[in-house]
């Protein structure tokens, strides 16, 4: 039985959470490796981060979407609600302090607690060399990709941690492993997202917090046009790598639930390459 803060404190489930609980189809709520758990995913409207919420849906968690336009933010709840899936959704740009804030709220209204942060907003405001980045591009970059997955975990910690644990999901890049010179300062913040799963990890496993990395290769999503339209890249990949396609978003989903599920229970820390090939040893 799905189980909330506010139940604890108040004794009795919020009214969506309620309405979610039994509108929702049974394979939302009863079954899957992520029943009944409240998963909140930034950057969820579009390429990677649909596909993390939509699978996350589907194996059972009750799942709150959101990015910065509210059109987009219906658009994803749409879609996954018409699929029967227990998705709601709002704006959360997470560079901004009152829409992080807004995010943590509304999740625990409509939801009653938060077990799963996965972090997938990312930026990359500038195709250039690391020092030809503005002071500006740099603030936006390292403010939008590390700073923010941060603060907004250390706002949803006292929920995550009243449930007894937790699991999150950071998202770096290839780019750490193989520095594309033309992303530079995107690369040097996506490095710090390694930093930062490794000192979470530590710091929250006293709580039973599990805090591991999903490191993309070459997905096609919007995000990702400038690179997949390079054709010196793609023949390299080829070449060098042997890749053999272009990864889609869907690629990186099944990796996320299952590293939030209790499969992985004793797996913290880690970064996980899902690039059709691997930079590491
Ligand atoms: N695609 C790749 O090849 C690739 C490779 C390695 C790593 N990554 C990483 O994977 C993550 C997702 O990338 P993607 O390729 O899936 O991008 P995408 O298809 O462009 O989707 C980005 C999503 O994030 C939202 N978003 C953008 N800026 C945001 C912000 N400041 N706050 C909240 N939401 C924001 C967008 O919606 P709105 O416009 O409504 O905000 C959209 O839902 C990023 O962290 C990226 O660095 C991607």
């Amino acid at each position: 039985m799905f189980k909330s803060v506010a139940q604890v404190k108040r004794g009795s489930l919020p009214l969506v959470a309620s309405l979610l609980l039994r509108s929702s189809s049974s394979r939302a709520n009863n079954k899957g490796i992520l029943a009944n758990k409240v998963a909140v995913i930034t950057g969820s409207t579009d390429g990677i981060g649909f596909a993390i919420a939509r699978r996350l849906a589907q194996d059972g968690a009750h799942v709150v979407v959101s990015s910065r336009k509210q059109q987009n933010v219906d658009r994803a709840v749409a879609a996954l609600q018409g699929e029967k899936l227990s998705v709601m959704g709002t704006v959360c740009h997470v560079g901004k302090a009152e829409d992080q804030e807004r995010l943590v709220a509304k999740a625990l209204e409509h939801c009653g607690a938060v077990d799963i942060l996965v972090c997938v907003a990312g930026v990359n405001p500038l195709v250039g060399s690391t020092l030809g980045s503005s002071e500006q591009v740099w603030d936006k970059i390292l403010s939008v990709n590390v700073k923010a997955p941060a603060l907004l975990l250390s706002q949803l910690l006292p929920y995550m941690e009243s449930r007894g644990e937790g699991s999150v999901v950071l998202i770096s890049s290839i780019g750490v492993y193989l520095p594309e010179p033309k992303l530079g300062a995107y690369n040097v913040s996506k490095t710090a997202i390694l930093g930062l799963t490794k000192t979470l990890s530590m710091e929250l496993a006293p709580k039973n917090i599990r805090v591991n990395c999903l490191v993309p290769g070459l997905i096609d999503t919007p995000f990702s046009q400038v690179l997949i339209k390079d054709q010196d890249l793609q023949q390299t990949m080829k070449t060098a790598y042997k890749i053999q396609r272009i990864g889609r978003p869907e690629d990186c989903a099944g990796l996320v639930s299952f590293l939030c599920s209790p499969d992985a229970s004793y797996i913290t820390g880690e970064n996980i390459v899902v690039a059709g090939f691997s930079p590491c040893l």
